[in-house]
């Protein structure tokens, strides 16, 4: 019923050309895929990405937007200039403009509605750090993110919501959550979407983020409620990413 997606987050990596040429390696390889496929360039880079993948079975998404439409907020990206680039998806909320950033759940909330206005497909962040989790606090952490970061949010909305849960500690680290750990996890955020949203929570696609490869991909895919992977180092290669899609 939840059609896997599988988007690979390139970060602050790739030139116009360089992105060219991973999604023309790329086109060919993820044709067939069962999943649906999104790549989220850097903004230098999504006129070439969409351009390159067009026609394809490709959609392309941002890594962040700004909550405004327009106005003077130096540096800033808008929906609408995402819309108009062809943009289909927005990443909101990764841990690392949380970290680096200091997004809190209230501008997380701010840019998801933001988002919506623009008609772009968000994919939610939401995870503990090693602190957190060594803590005990994971569910409790998570479950505040969903919940203030998704404020506002119809039940009409949340159909088309994707959520990405990534561990802190297992992003780039090659350190991955067991596939258990991240199925309980993951179980508990639909749980929580259910108190929101009702039977709509079993719509929702949940995504699994952290030194996703295509030797651990199989076995996350197999849990009940993990429905695609948000991929960062992995999909900067073209064969891996497709190892990734084309999982079995
Ligand atoms: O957005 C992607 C995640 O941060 C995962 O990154 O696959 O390099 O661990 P990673």
């Amino acid at each position: 019923m939840r059609r896997p997606i599988i988007a690979g987050n390139w970060k602050m990596h790739n030139t116009t050309e360089e992105a060219r040429d991973l999604v023309t390696l790329l086109r060919p390889l993820v044709g067939t895929a069962r999943a649906e496929v999104v790549v989220c360039p850097p903004f230098t880079a999504i006129a070439a990405t969409v351009n390159a993948a067009s026609g394809s079975n490709i959609s392309v998404g941002a890594q962040d937007l700004f909550w405004e439409d327009k106005g003077a907020y130096t540096g800033e990206v808008s929906g609408p200039m995402l819309r108009d680039l062809g943009c289909r998806y927005v990443i909101i909320g990764h841990s690392e403009r949380r970290q680096y950033f200091g997004e809190t759940d209230a501008i997380v909330n701010k840019k998801l509605l933001a988002a919506y206005r623009n008609e772009l497909l968000p994919i939610v962040c939401v995870g503990e750090t090693l602190a957190e989790r060594e803590a005990g606090h994971t569910l409790e952490v998570v479950g505040r993110q969903v919940r203030e970061g998704l404020k506002g949010l119809e039940t009409g909305q949340a159909r088309d919501l994707v959520v990405a849960y990534e561990p802190v500690w297992a992003i780039g680290t090659g350190k991955t959550a067991t596939a258990a750990d991240a199925q309980e996890v993951i179980a508990y955020i639909r749980k929580t979407l259910g108190e929101m949203y009702g039977e709509t929570a079993a719509a929702i696609r949940i995504q699994y983020g952290g030194s996703v490869k295509p030797e651990n991909i199989a076995e996350l895919m197999a849990q009940p409620d993990i429905d695609g992977a948000l991929v960062g180092g992995a999909s900067l290669d073209a064969v891996s990413f497709a190892a990734i899609v084309n999982y079995d």
